[in-house]
C-alpha cells in the first residue's frame, strides 16, 4: 500500500495512499551524505514510512527533516523521526520553529532557515523559499533542489485520487477539479488567494524547476514554470472569480 518511486536521482517518494480521505500522501526521501526527508506524514503513517525508507537506506541516518507548514500531515511524526534518527533536524522557517514546531512536536529545536538561504546535504543543494500563506499558513516555505531543479512543493498541485506516481501529462486540471470540489464541501477555503499569492508563485515559476514533487497526488516532470503559471491562474479562476 506503501509505493516507492524514483522521481529524480536519488530522489525519491514514499507514497500512502488513504482511501477514507480519497488522498495520497507522499514523504519524499532524499539520498544523499546527509539523508533528507521532506515531510514527515501524520503519526499514523510512521511504522510504514519508516518501513519505506528502511529498504532505501538506514532511517536512523535521517540528517535533516523539512516541510512547508505546520500541519499533521507535514511534521506530525517529527518526534518520532527524532527519537529514531538521534541527528535529525527539523528546517523550516523562523515563523514555524517560534510559533509552533518547537514547542508542540519537535524533540530537539528545529533550525531556522531564512528566505534565500542554503542547505546542502552532500552532492545536493537546497534553496529554502519563504513563502507565507502559499499554499497555506503563515509559516509557509518550501524546498528548491537546485542541481536537479527540483521542487518540494508541498499542497501545492494537490491532486484527489490514487493516481499514479509521476507524470509528464498536464496535472492543472486534476488540482483545479480537486479546488472546485473542495469549496463545496467542508474542507471549503484550502487554499487562500492573498495579495502575495501570485508574485510568490511567479517567484517560484522563474525557477523554472523540471519536477514538481506535490504531497498529494502525482509529481509532475516537464516544464514547471508554465505548470505553476497554469496553476496560478487555476487558483485565480476558482478562489477569486467564482467567490
Ligand atoms: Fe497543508
Ligand atoms: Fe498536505
Amino acid at each position: 500500500m506503501t509505493q516507492i518511486t524514483e522521481i529524480a536521482q536519488d530522489v525519491y517518494r514514499i507514497s500512502t495512499f488513504v482511501p477514507e480521505a480519497n488522498l495520497q500522501f507522499n514523504q519524499f526521501l532524499v539520498r544523499d551524505e546527509q539523508p533528507l526527508l521532506f515531510h514527515t506524514g501524520m503519526k499514523r503513517l510512521f511504522p510504514v514510512v519508516r518501513d519505506a525508507v528502511a529498504t532505501l537506506l538506514p532511517p536512523e541516518t535521517i540528517r535533516w527533516i523539512g516541510f512547508s507548514h505546520f500541519e499533521a500531515d507535514e511534521c506530525g511524526a517529527l518526534r518520532k523521526w527524532q527519537t529514531l534518527a538521534p541527528s535529525a533536524t527539523a528546517v523550516c522557517s523562523l515563523v514555524a520553529k517560534s510559533v509552533s514546531v518547537d514547542d508542540v512536536v519537535a524533540l530537539r529545536a528545529a533550525q531556522p532557515l531564512e528566505d534565500g538561504q542554503q542547505i546542502s546535504t552532500g552532492k545536493y543543494r537546497f534553496r529554502f523559499l519563504q513563502t507565507p500563506h502559499v499554499p497555506h499558513c503563515w509559516e509557509a516555505g518550501l524546498l528548491f533542489e537546485e542541481t536537479q531543479r527540483t521542487l518540494l512543493c508541498s499542497d501545492l498541485f494537490h491532486q484527489n485520487g490514487d493516481v499514479e506516481p509521476s507524470t509528464t501529462a498536464d496535472v492543472v486540471g486534476r488540482f483545479r477539479q480537486m479546488l472546485v470540489e473542495y469549496q463545496q464541501g467542508p474542507f471549503a477555503n484550502y487554499l487562500p488567494y492573498t495579495n502575495r499569492t501570485e508574485p510568490t508563485l511567479k517567484r517560484l515559476a522563474a525557477l523554472k524547476p523540471r519536477t514538481l514533487a506535490t504531497m498529494h497526488g502525482s509529481t509532475f516532470v516537464g516544464d514547471g514554470e508554465r505548470a505553476i503559471a497554469d496553476l496560478a491562474q487555476a487558483m485565480k479562476d476558482v478562489l477569486v472569480e467564482r467567490s
